[in-house]
């Protein structure tokens, strides 16, 4: 890629979850723009074989559990030990917990742990993020929330309550850094069939692609990890640069419809 055309030459991001589905593509995607990138996981293979396929002098695996303080400070000062800086924390680790519908069924426990690791484990990222970039001046914190964080009725209940949070911290932490420069978002994808997805729903990459599109509102495409990276560049790089405090929905307008009064619903010509 020519070096006009990469938009995170010189940055370093930290990415948790970055072994797998959206976080790995994400990864890659920096790094293709010139990143260099901490990958923070705690499956320790998968997590290296991204910096394998990203290359060693661009990128650095290391085993963090986003729900422990210890590991993910350890993230964060390993980015800036070994790059020199922090200007990019994605904060993408998340988990669904068990598929039980009703809430009578739910566990305490499995409550919780939705919990610590989807907000805990997010507040811990943009904690240790605002330790190094307060004081740099300079930076961009961005977070993985879900379509859950607009609707109600589409996950679990520990997922949901951890997704609106997200957006609810991302408010409150883009105030608060907005007069050091610093830069906070999440964004809202879409059903995309990852290891999550399709451990979750049981099926396939295809069935779980099949059945997103078969619910979708926007027709014709699928809604992939790529997408998301995509939106993910675009909201680290300079060309966001008065963004701050969004939650950026890549659902193709799915949270904001509603199939039961579609006055839209023949097809047209
Ligand atoms: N796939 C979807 O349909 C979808 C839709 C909306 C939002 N999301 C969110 O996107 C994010 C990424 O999920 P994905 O779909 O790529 O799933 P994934 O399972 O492919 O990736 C999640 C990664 O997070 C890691 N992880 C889990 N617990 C962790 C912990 N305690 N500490 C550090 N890492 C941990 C996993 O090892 C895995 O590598 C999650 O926050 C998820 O909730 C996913």
């Amino acid at each position: 890629m020519a070096t006009t055309t990469r938009r995170l030459e010189g940055k370093v991001a930290v990415i948790t979850g970055a072994a797998s589905g959206i976080g790995e593509c994400t990864a890659k995607l920096f790094a293709e723009h010139g990143a260099k990138i901490v990958i923070a996981d705690i499956q320790d293979q998968p997590g290296q074989a991204v910096c394998e396929a990203i290359g060693s002098s661009n990128s650095i695996y290391v085993h963090c559990d986003v729900t422990n303080e210890d590991d993910v400070k350890n993230a964060v000062d390993l980015a800036v030990s070994t790059y020199g800086k922090l200007d990019i924390m994605f904060c993408n680790a998340g988990i669904m917990g068990p598929g039980k519908e009703r809430i009578m069924d739910n566990e305490k426990i499995d409550f919780e742990r939705v919990l610590s690791v989807n907000i805990t484990g997010v507040f811990l990222g943009m904690k240790h993020a605002a330790r190094v970039m307060v004081p740099a001046r300079a930076g961009t914190i961005l977070s993985t929330s879900s379509i859950s964080s607009g609707i109600g009725g589409v996950t679990p209940h520990a997922y949901t309550c951890a997704k609106h949070a997200v957006v609810g911290l991302t408010k409150n932490l883009a105030v608060e850094l907005g007069q050091f420069g610093i830069r906070v978002n999440c964004m809202s994808p879409y059903g995309i069939a990852t290891p999550q997805a399709t451990g979750f729903l049981g099926l396939d990459v295809k069935a779980v692609e099949n059945k997103m599109n078969t619910l979708a509102n926007l027709k014709g495409v699928t809604c992939e990890t790529d997408d998301v990276a995509k939106a993910a560049l675009f909201l680290v790089s300079d060309e966001a640069k008065y963004i701050s405090g969004q939650n950026l929905f890549i659902d193709g307008g799915f949270s904001i419809f509603n199939s039961s009064w579609n006055m839209f619903q023949h097809p047209q010509n």
